[in-house]
């Protein structure tokens, strides 16, 4: 079945909780801290038959876009949907002029670190100790729109 890309509005953010709570390596956030990234960053969803089976958040700062998030249900992993949700979030991001998506991982988290370096961006640096229950260090990647 094919999966569609969209904007999240906030009656999707209980279905955005949910993916989010099934997935151990995302970070973990409150409804009402969704409600505020759908309002005023950028929330895309990918549904597939009508039912939500990812999600990617940002917020811009200064006009570097900053990853929040980013999940895919795990009955669908491998298919291709993270990358179709980062090319939507890459094409939004330059077409408002964004210098620059930002993001930071979890050094184990293969997955996601796989991802995000396939579609072009860089590791930039490392903040240590900086997740908890474990405690692990932070990998910082940058895509630079400006060179
Ligand atoms: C990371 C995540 C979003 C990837 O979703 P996905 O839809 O399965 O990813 P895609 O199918 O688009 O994969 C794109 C690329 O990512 C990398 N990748 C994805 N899953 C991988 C895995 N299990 N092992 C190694 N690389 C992987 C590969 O490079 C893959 O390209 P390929 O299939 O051509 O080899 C998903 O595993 C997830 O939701 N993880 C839990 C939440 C999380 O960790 N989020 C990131 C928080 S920073």
């Amino acid at each position: 079945m094919p999966v569609a890309v969209r904007t999240a509005a906030l009656n999707d953010v209980p279905a955005i909780l949910a993916l989010e709570q099934e997935a151990p390596g995302a970070a973990h956030w409150t409804s009402e801290q969704y409600n505020k990234l759908v309002g005023r960053g950028v929330v895309l969803v990918a549904e597939e038959g009508g039912r939500s089976c990812g999600f990617i958040g940002a917020r811009a700062v200064a006009g570097e876009w900053e990853i929040e998030n980013l999940v895919v249900a795990a009955r669908v992993l491998r298919r291709g949907i993270a990358s179709e949700l980062m090319r939507e979030l890459m094409r939004r991001a330059q077409s408002e002029a964004a210098s620059a998506i930002l993001l930071e991982v979890r050094e184990s988290n293969l997955p996601a670190r796989g991802l995000y370096e396939k579609h072009g961006f860089r590791e930039v640096g490392r903040r240590r100790g900086y997740y908890a229950d474990p405690v692990e260090d932070a990998i910082l990647y940058a895509l630079r729109f400006d060179g």
